[in-house]
């Protein structure tokens, strides 16, 4: 049975992170070559017009990216036992995550501090696209990560918590006379429940 809403969630994690990165591809494969042929002010003024609009884009994507994640690995702890592979992972995701919107806030807003990445918008935002790449990939490998559902009944996770050892493992080694052995069995007698 599919869950409502963690099937929107998913749609607009992906339809999110589909715009924001397909945006920043947009940017520096096409919109920054092509004003560099334009004279130095109509280039200027060109690339800041697209700025203030494509910033909102990437404010409402960030919010959407955060919400959707935050609810979709709120989700994977309620249901499953998350693995240290699975959490390892994740944090390594979130911290690029983070990166990338530090970058993509930079290059859309209009800080003085940040005027030097601005300056090198064609470096920073393949520097964005490379992280963005390695993200998804990342993304891909947590989704392939199988992990046990939390509410499957109790089942003993090691040796160490059910019994040390079985009567089949005693009687192997002490009722049953090794292969090929014409040898007795030394417990006759013994009782197993
Ligand atoms: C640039 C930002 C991000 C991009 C491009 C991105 C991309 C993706 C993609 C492509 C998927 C796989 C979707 C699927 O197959 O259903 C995914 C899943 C996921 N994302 Fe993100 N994401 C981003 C940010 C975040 C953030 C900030 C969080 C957490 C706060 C997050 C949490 C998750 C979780 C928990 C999953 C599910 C993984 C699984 O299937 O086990 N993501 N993301």
């Amino acid at each position: 049975m599919v869950d409502t809403f963690d099937l929107l969630s998913r749609w607009l994690h992906m339809l999110a992170a589909m715009g924001a990165v397909g945006g920043m591809l947009f940017m520096r494969f096409a919109l920054l070559p092509a004003t560099a042929q334009l004279a130095p002010e109509s280039r200027d003024a060109l690339l800041q017009a697209v700025r203030s609009r494509w910033a909102k884009a990437v404010m409402a994507a960030i919010a959407l990216l955060l919400l959707s994640g935050l609810y979709n690995i709120s989700r994977k702890e309620i249901t499953y036992q998350v693995s240290p592979l699975y959490h390892a992972l994740f944090g390594v995701k979130f911290l690029l995550a983070m990166g990338i919107f530090f970058l993509a806030s930079a290059l859309v807003g209009r800080s003085e501090a940040y005027a030097g990445i601005r300056r090198h918008a064609g470096r920073w935002l393949l520097v964005n696209l490379l992280l963005a790449v390695l993200l998804v990939c990342i993304s891909g490998v947590l989704r392939q990560i199988e992990l046990q559902p939390k509410s499957s009944g109790p089942q003993p996770a090691s040796r160490a918590e059910g019994p040390a050892f079985s009567c089949v493992d005693v009687c192997a080694t002490h009722c049953l006379p090794p292969t090929g052995s014409t040898r007795p069995a030394r417990a006759e007698g013994h009782r197993h429940g």
